[in-house]
């Protein structure tokens, strides 16, 4: 989603090196970006792109500096991602980058400020430079700032910039939608919408409450607090930030990639996690809410929970949650690797008092979920770029797997997939290849499977989706004689992932039996004994990956990195943007 990245200095900076910083937002999903320096007439230059920072980088001379810079990547929430609509967005003396939305616009622009006013863009962002521009017409800078939010409603993070006759000042606003205010070694402020991007040379940094203001000159800083008081500004984290390595040029696959460390040695995390977890009462029920992939984790989870912990868990959207039921020794498990997620937030925000017990488990310590939620625990496999969860997915997984042991007391038996079995995983890459250039000719696909593999097939067919936009849906394969089998034909395509668990393999083989019967392309996963036992015949219809024999709660992990490797090969001979794809965000800070 949107990100705002600006900089004050008492000296002048490099744009290219304001680019690097800008770039890192990159990763979250935008459509347009653009800044503006001041020129040598300390006037506004403005540039902007419908492209990639790199072309922002084209425009703009090696050598060119200034002491001034706001800097936005936009992802279109209100007006059409044009150049036109891309910020930062000037009056004057004033310009202004902006994150969220301004929910009472329709209502806003009726107020007579407005009246006779020519709107040049299509954005609400527009409408918050005008209400400042107009007060400042009576008021200094900061009051007209103070007096704007006063009038704006919604998840907004803005900030506005003001040049002066030698002084420039800059001031920032938040309210719900991330936004950090950092201090470089060298004295350069920075705002950031995220950490990461400003972690170069960083001194510490200050992650700001709902409704502050920071107010910021090349002399001064002042905090604001949501009742307008000055107060001080003492919650300056130290910074250690350390930026990860990056081994192919593209996130997603170097994040795939990375889980063959993580996985192997995730046993390091356990006695943190358990550190966390022998502080919460064992619950008589569990709630999860999750989105997207942190989705399919909760319903993984639900089966290693009500398996080991014998604990009934539910699994929600946050917007399909039910607040009917009621919280008593419930445990709450918030799941979203970044901790921002608008509709997960919001509704923990909501009922503070009826969510008190509440757990989440996210990648980002310093989140909006992670301030709101009672207990935390961190995934700790480093930031994730690709908008496509991966590794994030998997140590999902392996936290709620942990706990699950946890609760039940029984945290003697875990065993994680060793770097040899995943190794082996990855070796069969090239036959991921061959079969992604023959599926990637397909419109739809089904993922299915059954029990533990259900959750995976549903988080395969999101990243299938995600990824390579092709239309994939994921199903129990229990289930397809009531409806999945209706659609089954040479051009419907069936990714089958089979189990090796006794209770059910013969009627997973069965269930296999009856696709074969009804579409030439199919593909399947299935451990190596399974595959062994099959019939020539069979086998000789269908493409088969043969996963290692893994007897434990884990063994879903080995069908979800073929399926990653898949997803991503997919996309690849596709020849589509795997990191960005289109339309989709990595941080979700709007509802
Ligand atoms: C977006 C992304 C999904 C992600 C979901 C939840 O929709 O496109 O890939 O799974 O957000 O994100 P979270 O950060 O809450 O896990």
């Amino acid at each position: 989603m949107c990100g705002i990245y600006s900089s004050l200095s008492t000296n002048k900076m490099l744009c290219s090196d304001f680019l690097i910083s800008l770039k890192e937002l990159e990763y979250r999903g935008y459509d347009s970006a653009g800044l503006v320096t001041l020129d040598k007439n300390k006037k506004y230059k403005s540039y902007k792109t419908l492209s990639k920072i790199d072309d922002l980088k084209l425009k703009i001379s090696k050598e060119e500096s200034s002491s001034l810079l706001i800097g936005h990547t936009r992802w279109a929430t209100h007006g059409k991602p044009n150049i036109k609509n891309c910020h930062p967005h000037i009056i004057e003396n004033l310009s202004i980058v902006h994150n969220g939305v301004v929910e009472n616009y329709d209502d806003l622009k009726k107020n007579k400020i407005f009246k006779n006013v020519k709107f040049k863009t299509d954005t609400d962002t527009e409408m918050i430079l005008l209400l400042i521009y107009n007060y400042c017409k009576s008021n200094s800078f900061i009051n007209a700032v103070k007096k704007t939010i006063k009038l704006i409603k919604g998840s907004n993070a803005f900030v506005c910039s003001n040049i002066g006759k030698g002084i420039n000042e800059l001031a920032a606003y938040k309210n719900n939608t991330p936004l950090y205010f950092g201090i470089k070694n060298n004295g350069e402020k920075v705002f950031s919408s995220d950490v990461n991007a400003m972690s170069n040379s960083l001194k510490g940094y200050y992650y700001l409450d709902n409704n502050d203001i920071v107010h910021i000159t090349n002399k001064n800083t002042a905090l604001y607090n949501k009742k307008n008081k000055r107060i001080v500004l003492k919650k300056i984290v130290d910074s250690n930030f350390k930026r990860p390595k990056i081994v192919s040029s593209c996130y997603t696959y170097s994040e795939i990639k990375d889980q063959k460390k993580i996985i192997s040695t995730y046993g390091k995390n356990i006695q943190k996690i358990y550190n966390v977890v022998r502080k919460i009462k064992k619950p008589n029920e569990i709630n999860i809410i999750g989105c997207g992939s942190s989705y399919n984790a909760g319903l993984l989870a639900k089966a290693f929970l009500e398996k080991n912990s014998n604990i009934p868990t539910s699994v929600y959207r946050p917007s399909e949650f039910n607040f009917f039921l009621n919280n008593k020794n419930k445990l709450f498990i918030f799941i979203s690797q970044s901790g921002e997620t608008a509709d997960i937030c919001s509704l923990i925000e909501s009922k503070k008092e009826f969510f008190s017990n509440s757990l989440s488990i996210v990648n980002n310590d310093d989140s909006r979920l992670v301030r709101e939620s009672k207990y935390n625990i961190n995934l700790n496999v480093g930031l994730e770029r690709g908008v496509a969860a991966t590794k994030t997915f998997s140590s999902q997984i392996l936290v709620l797997n942990i706990i699950s042991k946890i609760l039940s007391k029984d945290n003697n038996n875990l065993v994680f997939p060793s770097s040899s079995v995943i190794n082996k995983l990855f070796s069969y890459e090239k036959e991921i290849i061959k079969l992604s250039k023959k599926y990637s000719k397909f419109k739809n696909l089904f993922v299915l499977g059954r029990n533990y593999n259900f959750p995976i097939a549903c988080e395969a067919a999101l990243k299938i989706k995600e990824i390579s936009y092709i239309h994939a849906e994921g199903a129990p394969s229990s289930e397809i004689k009531h409806g999945p089998i209706a659609l089954f034909d040479n051009k419907f395509p069936v990714i089958f992932l089979v189990s090796n668990k006794k209770e059910t393999i013969h009627s997973e083989i069965s269930s296999l039996n009856e696709v074969i019967s009804r579409t030439n392309n199919i593909f399947l996963i299935a451990p190596d004994t399974v595959v062994k036992k099959l019939e020539p015949k069979t086998l000789s219809k269908i493409d088969v990956i043969a996963v290692p024999d893994f007897q434990n709660d884990m063994a879903p992990i080995l069908y979800l990195i073929i399926l990653q490797l898949f997803s991503y090969h997919l996309a690849k001979s596709k020849k589509l943007n795997i990191d960005q794809p289109r339309n989709l965000a990595k941080v979700v800070t709007v509802e």
